[in-house]
């Protein structure tokens, strides 16, 4: 097949480990005779740097034009004053709101192998298997908002908004990757104080009922989720949640693997490309030395190969080549527990060499 692929690298240690995830890339095209085209734009602090704007005109328009998107890391504290005319992380929430990814997948599934770098119990995490399916252009993210003086200096607020129709379809995604898992959507919500989550459950419990009798379903309030998350992770298959619950639970369970570092997302819309990318940040403390974990973005590449190429033999193969770099031993800083470690660099090549 032939596919346009968008390259983001962004900021901080984000160009090294884009590096290994296009490196990846090129070696499926090659290895499985598929033609990538890979174009590489700026988005994010560099983006500001040079055209005055997280997401420039061209990038977006790129975007636009690509099958799909590998976004790497955006933000540092060079573009963290909270004065400044424009952030990072404007462009990153304007991506997602132009091209309508309005859903994001982020699959938390720890490695055996590494299941004794979690900070929990390995009793606790073995054998989970989460699919969170966080709703990405709705909730007090692209809500009105507002500021104005206050007789105690200022007040400030952003409106908690969702229609029936953007639940539905998260809803209804979520609904039908359970059907190929284990059977079972667990909604969250606040819906013993918000009205916007009143209309979540109603809108959730009706897609289901009507839709999908056949998945098991249950409730879960957003604080009481906090808790089960990682006091019986086991139990949950498919979590479908608000965009502002969705980024707090998931950077929550990415800590059940043990390391942000191995944790890939996909956001996708209805139609058009998806963006993939890892769900660590920018580590602008790290960046240029060699010591960024690139296995999130290369298992982002991978979910790029499933869900935006539908090639998943190729995406199985990449999620196999990085298990068994893993198995051979073979660590980055951030997950060695003290032990001996490799490069960014040197990782990429491990992965390359077992995809052989
Ligand atoms: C995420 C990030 C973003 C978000 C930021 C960078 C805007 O935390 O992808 O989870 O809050 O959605
Ligand atoms: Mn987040």
């Amino acid at each position: 097949m032939e596919a346009k692929i968008v390259l983001l690298p962004g900021d901080g240690i984000g160009p090294e480990v884009m590096a290994e995830g296009q490196r990846i890339l090129v070696r499926v095209g090659e290895k499985f005779g598929h033609r990538f085209q890979f174009q590489t734009c700026p988005m994010g602090g560099c983006a500001i740097d040079s055209h005055g704007t997280p997401l420039p005109d061209e990038t977006l328009d790129a975007c636009r034009a690509s099958d799909a998107i590998l976004l790497a890391a955006v933000g540092g504290p060079k573009w963290d004053d909270p004065n400044a005319k424009t952030r990072p992380e404007v462009g990153l929430l304007k991506l997602r709101k132009e091209l309508g990814l309005f859903a994001n997948l982020r699959p938390i599934k720890p490695h055996e192998v590494l299941l004794d770098a979690s900070p929990l119990k390995r009793h606790i995490v073995e054998g989970v298997d989460i699919l969170f399916f966080r709703e990405l252009t709705g909730d007090v993210y692209f809500g009105e908002s507002g500021k104005k003086p206050h007789p105690s200096g200022e007040e400030a607020w952003n409106v908690m908004i969702y229609n029936t129709g953007e639940i539905e379809r998260v809803v209804r995604l979520a609904a039908q990757a359970a059907r190929g898992r284990k059977n079972k959507v667990t909604s969250v919500d606040k819906a013993n104080v918000l009205e916007v989550s009143r209309l979540w459950r109603r809108t959730a419990a009706r897609i289901m009922a009507d839709e999908f009798p056949d998945v098991k379903y249950d409730v879960v309030l957003v604080d009481a989720m906090a808790m089960h998350l990682i006091a019986r992770p086991r139990d949950f298959d498919v979590i479908v949640t608000a965009n502002l619950f969705g980024d707090i639970l998931t950077d929550e369970g990415s800590m059940l693997p043990g390391s942000l570092g191995l944790l890939p997302s996909a956001s996708l819309g209805s139609s058009g490309p998806g963006l993939y990318e890892p769900i660590h940040g920018s580590a602008p403390d790290i960046a240029g030395k060699g010591l960024a974990n690139p296995l999130a973005t290369i298992l982002a590449a991978a979910m790029l190969l499933r869900y935006s190429l539908k090639l998943e033999t190729e995406a199985k193969a990449v999620e196999a080549a990085v298990e068994s770099v893993l198995e051979q031993g073979f660590r980055t800083k951030d997950i060695a527990a003290g032990g001996p470690s490799i490069s960014t660099g040197e990782m990429g090549a491990k992965v390359l060499a077992a995809l052989a």
